[in-house]
């Protein structure tokens, strides 16, 4: 057994996976009828590694979710069809615009002539702001362009990472991954869990073992004809470029992101085997409102079409 099978065979799927695997193939099979639309998958959010069963404790790992959400407008923008795997209670497409209590502070009760019957109104000023976000979130709803799926621990990920890909092969090169979540790289095996809170009597010892390269299978069995971008996040910019290639070189996909987790939000470099790109949002564009993942989103779909067109011919 390869060390992913292993993986597979020794953590259970989470309680729900049989619902959402269903979900996961009845999205696509409704989608895939119409030979024009494109589909991407968009994992967003970090995993959290559990340091015990009934976990009180646990690793994580940073991703607000930011980069997956705002992508997922996007790409629905564009016509894809997407399937947001994102971790629970991470950034959600359109509702990311609202953040704590700003969304409340948008209404008020109407109830000086109905004391009987409230109703809650838009504050006229708010108006501007919530229609264009609500008319795109209806639109979505409505084509049936948006299934949401979330996770919690790198094992659910993992479970539902692959029942995904296994519901999207048949889109074959029409299928795009876009795969923006910080997964555990660290993780400690369940049977070496254990099964309460870990007391705090003394200092305990924690040994963590590697996960799994999920993309490995991923790019060469499930979804071996999908356009596959991952993203590479790091803190040293020297170790950038090359680690980019090498995930590259190793897993044979399309495309890496490249991106520092101080400047994320307004320098990613796009890294193919031969070639390094920039998209960089300057001052006045991010004032403007401009968020990077439009030119990313953009400048994906360009090399996603162009590499439908190769693989056509
Ligand atoms: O959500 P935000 O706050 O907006 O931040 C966005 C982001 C910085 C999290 C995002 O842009 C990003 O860089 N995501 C990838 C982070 C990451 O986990 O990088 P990595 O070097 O650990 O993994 C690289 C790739 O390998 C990833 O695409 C991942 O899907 C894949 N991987 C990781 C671990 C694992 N066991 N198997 C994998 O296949």
């Amino acid at each position: 057994m390869t060390s992913w099978e292993e993986f597979y065979a020794c953590h259970l799927p989470p309680s729900d996976f049989e619902d959402n695997r269903q979900l996961l193939k009845q999205f696509c099979e409704n989608h895939l009828k119409n030979k024009n639309q494109n589909i991407v998958l968009i994992t967003s959010g970090g995993t959290i590694a559990p340091l015990e069963h009934n976990t009180v404790r646990f690793v994580d790992n940073f991703s607000a979710g930011n980069r997956g959400s705002a992508s997922a407008e996007f790409f629905l923008d564009r016509g894809y069809a997407v399937i947001f795997l994102f971790r629970t209670k991470s950034l959600e497409p359109f509702t990311r615009h609202f953040s704590g209590q700003q969304f409340l502070d948008m209404l008020e009760i109407n109830d000086r002539e109905h004391t009987e019957n409230p109703s809650i109104n838009v504050k006229p000023d708010s108006v501007d702001i919530l229609l264009p976000i609500l008319r795109k979130y209806k639109e979505a709803q409505e084509s049936n362009r948006l299934l949401y799926i979330n996770f919690t621990s790198v094992s659910d990920y993992l479970w539902l990472l692959r029942a995904a890909c296994e519901a999207l092969a048949s889109f074959e090169k029409r299928a795009l991954l876009f795969l923006a979540a910080a997964v555990s790289d660290f993780y400690v095996p369940q049977d070496d869990m254990p099964k309460h809170k870990i007391q705090s009597s003394g200092a305990p010892k924690i040994s963590l073992q590697l996960v799994p390269k999920i993309l490995k299978p991923l790019v060469g069995n499930w979804v071996p004809q999908a356009f596959v971008v991952s993203f590479k996040l790091e803190t040293d910019d020297s170790l950038l470029i090359a680690k980019s290639r090498e995930s590259l070189m190793k897993y044979n996909h399309k495309l890496v992101i490249a991106n520092i987790l101080q400047t994320r939000r307004n320098r990613v470099v796009f890294v193919t085997p031969t070639s390094s790109e920039e998209i960089i949002l300057t001052k006045e564009q991010a004032l403007s409102g401009l968020e990077i993942e439009e030119p990313i989103v953009c400048e994906i779909i360009k090399r996603h079409e162009e590499f439908q067109a190769t693989v056509a011919q």
